[in-house]
């Protein structure tokens, strides 16, 4: 009798997924006063751009089912990362998360004397009492990006910087803001796909390539036992509110997350591309499958409140804000394995 009990608890532990659920009001959030913590970027600063609404910040993510997500414990984390790195690699949502995981640690020990270092592409902060180190290493596509004669090269199949990246004993990846930008926001002159140099190609087939050139490079360079690899999922935008029932809105002037039953957009389509290619994976990469929890979150993005008056920022989101529960699920995930 009681082995069956065990075995349904932990059959429903396994049916949890931490990614489905629902967003609560919850008057104990935010996680930490946002005019307090010295490392946010600008643009991701709404209260000090003037954004006069403040329930957004007071939502706390619920699992569905019998998923329990721990509280965010910074001076926890700190402690069992003594001494080690954690490393942020990718576009702007990256250093979003970057922030934002600045912000918890600096909240849970305010005394924590701390160095900040900036070079082009490589950022850091060591929390000195714990020695610990949070880094963010700028990649717009994980893939090379080569200057040759014919200008600039998207080669899908290389990752020059993946050595920069070796040093660190928590890696978090993400890259999909950057593969449909044209025009002036496009960062290379021509794609590389094998041995055909292409003029442009569908950018999703290329996100694609991209993201398993870089499946292969964990494959052939991280050891599991001592570097945890996670990629951040794909974080949606708030461009067209027919995803919520609102032809022609935006994100700006939204102050409630969505209703999960008045949310029409399906599946983020990058994410599923990824799900099915570390599924595949033989050496393990947790993947953080925010998409789902992020497109209910319409009213969480700097909007006009990002310190550039003219654009409406609906791809970044606020601090704090939605990327302290990415990280209450890095959390989760490092410390007590969800
Ligand atoms: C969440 O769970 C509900 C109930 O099982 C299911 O209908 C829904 O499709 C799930 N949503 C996602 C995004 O997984
Ligand atoms: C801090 O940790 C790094 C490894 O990340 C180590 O090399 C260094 O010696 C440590 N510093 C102190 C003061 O313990
Ligand atoms: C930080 O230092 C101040 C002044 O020394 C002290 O009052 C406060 O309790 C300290 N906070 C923590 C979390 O140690
Ligand atoms: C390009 O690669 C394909 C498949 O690997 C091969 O069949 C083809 O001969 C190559 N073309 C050139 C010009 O090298
Ligand atoms: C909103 O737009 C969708 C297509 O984008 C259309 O199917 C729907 O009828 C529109 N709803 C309203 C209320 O205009
Ligand atoms: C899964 O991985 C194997 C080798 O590791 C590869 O041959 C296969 O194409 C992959 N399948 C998918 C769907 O990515
Ligand atoms: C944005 O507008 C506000 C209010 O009109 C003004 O105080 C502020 O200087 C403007 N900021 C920028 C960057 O133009």
């Amino acid at each position: 009798m009681i082995s069956v009990v065990v075995l349904l608890m932990s059959s429903m532990a396994m049916a949890c997924n931490v990614f489905n659920g629902s967003w609560l009001y919850d008057e104990s959030y935010p996680l930490y006063d946002s005019w307090s913590c010295p490392f946010i970027h600008g643009d991701f600063d709404c209260l000090r751009f003037g954004r006069p609404d403040t329930s957004y910040l007071k939502f706390r993510w619920q699992p569905a089912g019998p998923c329990h997500l721990p509280r965010f414990d910074g001076v926890d984390l700190m402690k069992r990362l003594e001494g080690k790195k954690i490393m942020f690699v990718g576009d702007s949502l990256s250093v979003n998360q970057y922030d934002s995981l600045l912000c918890l640690l600096h909240a849970a020990s305010p005394n924590s004397t701390f160095i900040r270092s900036q070079h082009d592409f490589l950022w850091g902060v060591v929390f000195e009492e714990y020695n610990v180190t949070v880094m963010y290493y700028m990649s717009h596509y994980l893939v090379d990006v080569v200057v040759e004669k014919i200008g600039r090269v998207l080669n899908l199949d290389t990752i020059r910087s993946g050595a920069d990246w070796l040093i660190a004993d928590v890696l978090i990846f993400n890259t999909w803001h950057w593969w449909p930008a044209t025009g002036v926001h496009q960062q290379w002159d021509y794609v590389r796909d094998g041995n055909r140099t292409l003029k442009d190609m569908d950018r999703t087939a290329a996100f694609s390539k991209a993201v398993s050139t870089w499946a292969n490079w964990v494959e052939s360079n991280v050891n599991p036992s001592t570097t945890r690899v996670f990629f951040q999922g794909i974080s949606p935008v708030h461009i067209g509110g027919e995803e919520w029932g609102e032809n022609g809105s935006t994100c700006e002037g939204q102050t409630e997350p969505s209703n999960p039953s008045a949310y029409y957009a399906g599946p983020v389509p990058q994410e599923a591309i990824v799900k099915k290619l570390l599924s595949n994976m033989t050496k393990p990469v947790y993947l953080f499958d925010i998409s789902y929890l992020s497109q209910l979150r319409k009213d969480a993005h700097p909007s006009k409140y990002n310190g550039v008056n003219s654009t409406n920022d609906c791809s970044h989101w606020c601090i704090a804000g939605l990327p302290d529960t990415w990280n209450q699920l890095l959390y989760a995930a490092l410390i007590h394995r969800i």
